[in-house]
């Protein structure tokens, strides 16, 4: 019998398995792209080397913490991304981007894992310690690479193929507005080294690193969060209470006026998003098609507090 390619399967996987939800039913329906977050166009290749283009990528990136890039050209290689972090190394000081794996490079493919016999369900299954990032489950709030000792300062997402099934949605929240609704006592518990901090078993590089101990903020200069609730352990009662407290934050109605929903429809193929990934938090909801597909790249990684 004639194989059937794994691709052309990939293809005849639709939205049909998970139906648009209805506008009322989804918390970010805006087609209004939020005029907090600034935005740049890029109208060549060549502008990642533009003098002028890079330095309002460093400016917004050190001011706002937070950036969308236009691409005006297709750019599956991402080619656009790899010179432009090069330059705000050779112009900026930015670090270099981190390897993902020894195997992977500078860049990640985000994008559901798919089976050989085409069950995304079947492939969680095969490979239980996967990245989340590979799976269509929803991400709840969080930094990224929260269990390192030097977390990347930067990471990008660029949107080669948006969710077309009104999934996938990523939501961003400034960390500066979400301790303005925290009190000074939390936030000092928060500085304390007194947090053990688990490195998820996907991620694990040596058996003598399993966990790391720190705090969750930093306020050596100004104020940066690393955060991954599920990884994250008290070691003391008042870090017990200020962990609570900020989760509680997070979970409760009242932050919600603070969060800005970046959907499909506001972050759409050849657009790139970049964030500092410890003055943002940032989650997902779950993936509702199959072939959404970002690539990530995480850069300028430096020691937490
Ligand atoms: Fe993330």
């Amino acid at each position: 019998m004639r194989q059937v390619p794994i691709q052309l399967c990939r293809s005849l996987r639709t939205c049909s398995q998970a139906p648009n939800p209805s506008p009322s039913t989804l918390t970010a329906t805006s087609t209004t792209f939020p005029s907090t977050i600034p935005q740049l166009e890029a109208g060549h290749l060549s502008s990642s080397q533009d003098r002028t283009h890079v330095s309002q990528v460093h400016g917004f990136l050190h001011g706002q913490g937070i950036l969308k890039v236009n691409l005006k050209f297709a750019d599956n290689q991402c080619h656009y991304l790899r010179q432009l972090i090069q330059s705000l190394h050779q112009h900026h000081d930015h670090g270099l981007p981190i390897n993902h794996s020894a195997s992977r490079g500078w860049f990640w493919d985000v994008r559901p894992l798919q089976s050989t016999n085409t069950s995304t369900a079947a492939a969680e299954s095969e490979t239980p310690h996967r990245a989340r990032s590979e799976t269509m489950k929803t991400f709840p709030w969080h930094t990224d690479c929260s269990y390192e000792t030097s977390p990347p300062r930067f990471f990008a997402l660029h949107v080669l193929h948006p969710d077309q099934c009104g999934g996938g949605t990523l939501s961003v929240l400034e960390v500066d507005r979400l301790l303005s609704r925290l009190s000074s006592s939390s936030q000092l518990a928060l500085s304390a080294p007194e947090y053990r901090i688990q490195v998820p078993p996907e991620f694990i590089k040596s058996d003598k690193q399993l966990s790391i101990i720190g705090p969750i903020l930093s306020t050596r200069t100004r104020p940066e969060l690393r955060f991954r609730e599920d990884i994250f352990t008290p070691l003391t009662a008042r870090a017990k209470t200020a962990v609570e407290n900020l989760n509680s934050l997070l979970l409760g109605p009242h932050i919600q006026t603070e969060v800005v929903h970046l959907n499909s429809e506001l972050l759409p193929q050849h657009s790139i998003i970049l964030l500092d990934n410890r003055r943002w938090l940032h989650a997902r909801s779950d993936v509702k098609d199959p072939n959404r597909h970002l690539r990530r790249v995480r850069w300028d990684a430096r020691p937490f507090n």
